[in-house]
């Protein structure tokens, strides 16, 4: 389908031999938000890397199709190349390479292209305006010494500057304060607002899912996608908490059981 951006069929991942993820599907259409929650140690994360081609995670079987093309077997910066952006839950501190070097030099490989350098100085400058950091931080080490808003504030920030097809946002509003949620919303606003680009937001809270439009959310138990529905689910979680998704995690595994996926929908079968 000419608009399916990201299709993951009967994904399984397996992290030093043992299987996180069992048999997750799940398709994102072009523009189309997304919010996937469950509670700690579900699998949100490893989806997260696993979409992005981390080595670590392998996968044991399914498939992962991207704009149109399988991704099984590529590597991270392929994928990065191809569109697909994964804000760390816990940013990486780089030492000896600058913020905005580091920037502009993934924006010319995703590009394929050079970006004249008063034209990257104008976008990041633009940019970090929304964002209200200040223009320093351009010249700092990539995250080095960056408290942990400032970090996520970074992510958002080389979001904004890449233009991904989709964006994978790891508990990008964790540690922040109610200010910087919503400067970090107005990011990703700003992301959504042309609706040319997917967005996948993994989340505990709500605050930063206020300004944005949410199409679907999905529920995650033990690895598995125990529920679809729209945003009204984030609502539902909020007022009663995962314990009503417990039951169909472990029927599911008891029964060998798996989400099929139909016409855009998780069903149990
Ligand atoms: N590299 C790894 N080595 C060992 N175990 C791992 C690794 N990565 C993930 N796991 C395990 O996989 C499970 C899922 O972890 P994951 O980080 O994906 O959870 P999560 O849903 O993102 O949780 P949280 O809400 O706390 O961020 C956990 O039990 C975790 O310990
Ligand atoms: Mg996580």
């Amino acid at each position: 389908m000419a608009n399916q951006l990201l299709e993951v069929k009967g994904l399984s991942v397996s992290v030093e031999d043992k299987e996180i993820l069992h048999g997750v599907s799940l398709e994102i259409k072009k523009g189309e938000t997304h919010v996937l929650m469950g509670p700690n140690g579900a699998g949100k994360s490893t989806l997260g890397y696993a979409l992005m081609g981390n080595p670590r995670y392998e996968v044991t079987s399914g498939e992962v199709w991207f704009q149109g093309k399988m991704m099984n077997g590529e590597t991270a910066d392929k994928r990065a190349k191809d569109g697909m952006f994964l804000s760390f839950q816990n940013p990486l501190e780089v030492p000896g390479l600058l913020l905005s070097s580091y920037i502009r030099s993934a924006m010319e490989q995703r590009r394929r292209a050079r970006v004249r350098l008063w034209e990257f100085r104008k976008e990041l400058e633009k940019a970090m305006e929304l964002l209200q950091m200040d223009r320093s931080y351009g010249d700092r080490d990539l995250n080095v010494g960056f408290s942990g808003g400032e970090k996520k504030k970074s992510e958002i920030l080389q979001m904004l500057l890449l233009k991904p097809s989709l964006a994978i946002l790891d508990e990008t509003d964790s540690g922040l304060d109610v200010d910087a949620v919503r400067t970090v919303s107005k990011g990703v606003e700003e992301y959504q607002k042309d609706r040319k680009g997917g967005l996948l937001i993994i989340t505990h809270s709500t605050r930063i899912l206020e300004s944005l439009e949410v199409d679907k959310t999905h529920i995650m138990v033990d690895g598995r996608i125990v529920k679809t529905g729209d945003a009204s689910l984030v609502e539902q979680v909020n007022r009663s908490g995962f314990e009503q998704f417990l039951d169909q995690a472990d029927k599911q595994s008891a029964y060998g059981e798996g989400m099929e996926h139909r016409d855009g929908k998780n069903i149990c079968r």
